[in-house]
């Protein structure tokens, strides 16, 4: 018997990276999944390949953006499954430019998908999440939104419009964490530099700023780790099925690091 059996988590952001390592992981602990992606093709793929191995998950297209179709993610969720146990808001972007370079496009690109989304997106399965029953742990739904070190104190000169962003993520997440209480734990989970397709963006475009080779950028930045290798995406999933699950049901508006202890605070 998994930590999630029976559950309805909903991921966004679940096409690769940290929302599908998430996804798998909820998947074997017993959850029924719905996946949320802008990449259609790969978000089927990942629900298939879950639906293979015995989970009962529904992939669905999304621009997290757009309210229309995040209210449609949560009618679609309701309708098959009837209720959200867990929100995993993951979806995220990056985009690496020197402060004085930043523009207004990269900017609102950036606080769109980040904060906006990611608050609108709470505050829709917030309300769903309100209308159910309580769970078998007194809650009717926890909430983990995915921040980042770069949220916490420290600066990041190249790329400070994410690291707003993720500030905002971990102030979102205490602020729905008291409004939703005491019916809903609010939580936020903050990695620090792990191996998916954003850090290759990264490792790219900081690359091509400072004409630098492939994977030196990377290198640099996973050198100082304490726990001395680079992180993994199951190396967040394991706290965000810990965060979603029973041991969990007393913890509400904190923001946790994972990171191998890059920040340690
Ligand atoms: N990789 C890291 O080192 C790292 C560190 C800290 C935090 N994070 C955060 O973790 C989360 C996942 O990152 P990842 O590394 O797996 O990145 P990733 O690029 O591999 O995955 C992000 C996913 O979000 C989706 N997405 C982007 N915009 C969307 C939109 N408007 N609507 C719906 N889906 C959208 C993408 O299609 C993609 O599948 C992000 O919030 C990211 O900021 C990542």
């Amino acid at each position: 018997m998994g930590s999630l059996d029976g559950k309805v988590a909903l991921i966004t952001g679940a096409a690769g990276g940290i929302g599908q390592a998430m996804a798998q992981r909820f998947a074997t602990e017993g959850a029924r999944l719905v996946l949320g992606d802008l990449d259609e093709a790969r978000v089927q793929a990942v629900a298939g390949e879950i639906g293979q191995s015995g989970a009962d998950a529904l992939g669905i297209a999304v621009d997290v953006t757009r309210g229309e179709q995040i209210r449609a993610m949560v009618r679609s969720s309701v309708d098959r499954f009837g209720r959200i146990d867990v929100l995993m808001n993951n979806a995220g972007v990056v985009r690496v430019s020197r402060l004085l370079d930043v523009t207004e496009e990269h900017w609102d690109f950036i606080l769109n998908v980040n904060a906006r989304a990611v608050f609108f997106v709470l505050q829709a399965v917030g309300r769903q999440m309100l209308d159910q029953q309580s769970g078998s742990d007194g809650l009717r739904g926890r909430i983990i939104n995915t921040a980042s070190i770069a949220g916490k104190p420290g600066g990041r000169p190249m790329f400070a419009p994410y690291a707003a962003s993720k500030a905002a993520v971990i102030s979102l997440t205490h602020s729905a964490a008291a409004a939703l209480a005491p019916h809903v734990a609010v939580n936020a989970i903050c990695p620090g530099a792990v191996e998916t397709q954003m850090w290759e963006q990264i490792d790219a475009e900081w690359g091509e700023l400072e004409g630098r080779q492939k994977g030196d950028v990377w290198r640099e930045r996973i050198a100082p780790i304490p726990l001395g290798r680079p992180q993994r995406a199951e190396d967040v999933a394991g706290v965000a099925a810990f965060l979603a699950g029973p041991d969990a049901a007393y913890i509400t508006g904190q923001a946790v690091t994972v990171d191998g202890g890059l920040v340690m605070s």
